[in-house]
């Protein structure tokens, strides 16, 4: 990992800062992309006493803000050569009002989901100048109780706190299905990954019947260190190099529903995702363009 330049997002707590930690102690250059200023600070200072060098940056940005992720990529993109890991790690869970982003759109569709999408969009020829790029997107087994319509993909009609969420785990799978097709014949590669259920700062807001059931099961999650070990090895093994389109459970292939690597599913998602971001995502044509 020495000098790969490492993008995570969500990497001041959880475990996003453990695979940021951890990297950097692999001598990756850390980037972390985090919205909370002081948060991030702190989780930086504790990374650099442990990893033996400084390369360990911050950029700030809300993902539920597409304003503000265009201005963190465009900082990104000035900065540093390429991007040789990217890591969509940022996620979290609301209660059961329907909330909307500045854009307007579903929060945890608009976060989970779309953040990444657009993100990884505005990276990805950076990601393509690595000699040999890899993105990972971290989904959950939650996935499996999503309840997945393309012509209700915000839940205008029917709006519950779970589902949004294992909607949008589902939509990370979906995409990274979609994207790992189109990355076809590059040097980058696409994978996705359920950490396992972790004792982390996830879901500690939400109230209701899931905030109770998460804190009844505190006892029984795993640590972070562990939760992370996943994305680590996608990050830093060399099969995380060469599996494309896969989603990895204990840093090994697994399988998903059949509905979250449904090909015209992940098609029209990608689709939508284009239409309502108003952005064309075609990562071979960035890799043309380069020559
Ligand atoms: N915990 C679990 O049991 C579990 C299980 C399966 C999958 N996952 C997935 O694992 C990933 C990491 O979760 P975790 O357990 O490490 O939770 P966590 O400790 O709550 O970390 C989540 C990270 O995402 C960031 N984030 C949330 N909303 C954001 C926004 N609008 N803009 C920028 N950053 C934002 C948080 O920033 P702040 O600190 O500023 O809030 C935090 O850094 C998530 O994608 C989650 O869906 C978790």
């Amino acid at each position: 990992m020495k000098d790969k330049i490492c993008l995570i997002t969500g990497a001041n707590s959880g475990i996003g800062k453990v695979t940021a930690r951890e990297l950097a102690k692999k001598g990756a250059h850390i980037i972390m992309l985090c919205r909370n200023e002081q948060k991030a600070e702190n989780a930086r200072e504790d990374i650099l006493r442990v990893c033996g060098h400084d390369k360990v940056d911050i950029v700030l940005a809300d993902l539920s803000s597409t304003k503000q992720i265009k201005e963190a990529a465009a900082k990104i993109r000035s900065e540093y050569p390429r991007i040789d890991v990217l890591i969509n790690n940022a996620g979290m869970i609301m209660g059961n009002d329907r909330e909307t982003t500045e854009d307007g759109f579903e929060w945890t569709f608009g976060v989970n989901h779309l953040a990444p999408f657009l993100l990884t969009h505005l990276l990805i020829d950076k990601v393509l100048a690595s000699k040999k790029g890899n993105i990972i997107t971290v989904s959950s087994e939650a996935h499996r109780f999503a309840n997945f319509d393309l012509n209700d993909l915000q839940m205008q009609r029917k709006y519950n706190g779970l589902k949004a969420y294992a909607n949008s785990k589902l939509c990370n799978i979906l995409f990274t299905h979609e994207l790992a097709k189109r990355l076809k014949g590059t040097q980058t590669v696409s994978n996705t990954l359920h950490p396992g259920a972790i004792a982390s700062n996830f879901g500690k807001g939400v109230s209701g019947f899931f905030g109770f059931v998460m804190k009844l099961s505190r006892p029984f999650m795993i640590s972070e260190e562990k939760g992370a070990e996943t994305t680590i090895y996608l990050a830093s093994s060399e099969e995380g190099y060469t599996a494309n389109g896969l989603y990895f459970k204990n840093k090994k292939p697994a399988s998903p529903t059949k509905v979250a690597t449904n090909d015209y599913n992940a098609r029209r998602l990608w689709e939508v995702s284009e239409e309502l971001l108003q952005v064309k995502f075609s990562p071979v044509k960035h890799k043309a363009a380069e020559g």
